[in-house]
């Protein structure tokens, strides 16, 4: 909802920005003007540029927060972020070139020649091109294909106080749908025919089924409805669902958002948990699944309320809570009178952005704003595991941060 906020500002902002751009594009232009002399190749530039300009001005004079055209704001952001991207990475090297030259130019009593100069800023505009190509061909990639690139990805998890009828118990998680911006419906079916083939024991969805408005789940309730397990499917609600960035403050509106989705979640059979819990019965024992509305920290909604979802609740139970804030575990799981232990969470998506090899390199910039992004972590010896989500929002695409089916299967620690 950043970028919400930002294309909320006033129009002297986007001019600003525009200007932004228009700097960058004069920047990175001297690589090209360096290494091509073909007019057609210099033309195709600018042409280009141009074409964003005024896709970009008319974007920005027609936006308003509460009528957001998905598929037009996501072309918006892709564009920009596959043309402005390898631009800014193209600009980097050649502003350095330019600042060693300024201090060897006012430093240095022998200026090099500028034959010396050329060379050095054609091998230095080639090096800038060179590296300016990953981030492009990534984020092509990232819109293309990435975005359905789906991973499945499997954690055992061992408990000390698991039911022992739990053991092998496999949950299947996914998050973060957003079925608002999805362009290619065959490869959301043959995901969810990958999700079903898996014959999880329990499918839970963390929130966010939509990008702005419940109306957005109407053509797909057939779909995902065929998601299924033998004790059903649980479902929360996420930022997204409240309607908040489609409807601000209109209360009537989003309280027919609201029942719209209540009644989505019926047609779909999915039991959503609005800050209540069900229990889970395996011969004699039970397991408790709690689901909690969205609790974020602003400017996200904070009506999950953990209390009131664990009614009924002993501490004795084992328990798994829905939460689709990651920074709800932190701020109130880890340390609730009853022990929660293990919250599935989303929300992050990873920022659909960064590089992850297991064992080796895990990041994105996704950390600067959540502790807790992606995967799994325990404290206080209590599980977390942070879906990346399985849609994309805002920006169209995925690199590094691939889709997610998460299969859990919790282990009982004295049987395994
Ligand atoms: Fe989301």
């Amino acid at each position: 909802m950043f970028l919400l906020s930002i294309l909320s500002m006033s129009k002297i902002t986007f001019f600003i920005v525009l200007l932004i751009f228009i700097l960058i594009d004069l920047y990175a232009f001297q690589s090209f003007r360096v290494l091509f002399s073909s007019k057609i190749i210099r033309y195709v530039y600018w042409f280009i540029s141009i074409v964003f300009y005024i896709i970009f001005l008319h974007f920005s004079f027609t936006f308003s927060p509460t009528n957001i055209k998905t598929f037009y704001f996501q072309f918006v952001i892709g564009f920009f972020a596959l043309l402005y991207v390898p631009k800014l990475v193209i600009s980097i090297p050649l502003l350095l070139e330019d600042i060693y030259r300024f201090f060897h130019f006012t430093f240095s009593k022998v200026f090099s020649s500028n034959s010396v100069s050329l060379e050095r800023k054609k091998v230095v505009s080639m090096l800038a091109l060179g590296i300016a190509s990953i981030p492009f061909l990534g984020i092509l990639y990232g819109i293309t294909k990435g975005k359905y690139n789906f991973k499945l990805i499997t954690q055992k998890l061992k408990f000390k106080d698991l039911p022992s009828n739990f053991n092998g118990f496999r949950i299947l998680q996914l998050s973060d749908f957003h079925v608002g911006s999805f362009d290619n419906i065959d490869k959301v079916e043959k995901a969810i025919d990958f999700i079903n083939s898996q014959k999880a024991d329990l499918v839970v969805f963390t929130g966010d089924f939509v990008n702005l408005i419940a109306e957005e789940m109407l053509p797909h309730i057939d779909l995902f409805s065929k998601i299924n397990s033998p004790n059903g499917v649980f479902s929360i609600l996420g930022n997204h669902d409240y309607g908040t960035y489609a409807y601000g403050n209109d209360q009537e509106k989003l309280q027919k958002n609201r029942e719209l989705l209540l009644e989505i979640n019926k047609k779909l059979s999915y039991d959503l948990l609005l800050n209540e819990n069900r229990k889970i019965t395996k011969g004699n024992q039970h397991i408790n699944i709690i689901g909690v509305e969205n609790w974020g920290k602003a400017p996200f909604p904070q009506v999950g309320d953990l209390a009131k979802a664990s009614e009924g609740i002993s501490n004795e139970e084992f328990n798994v809570l829905l939460s689709h804030d990651p920074t709800h575990f932190d701020e109130k799981v880890k340390n609730f009178h009853k022990r929660i232990q293990l919250t599935l969470s989303g929300h992050t998506h990873g920022m659909q952005f960064g590089i992850e090899i297991p064992g080796f390199i895990k990041f994105s910039p996704s950390q600067f704003i959540y502790k807790k992004w992606a995967g799994l972590y325990k404290e206080k010896d209590k599980y977390l595991y942070v879906n990346r989500g399985f849609g994309y929002n805002a920006f169209p695409g995925r690199v590094g941060i691939w889709p997610e089916i998460t299969v859990i299967e919790l282990q009982s620690e004295s049987q395994a």
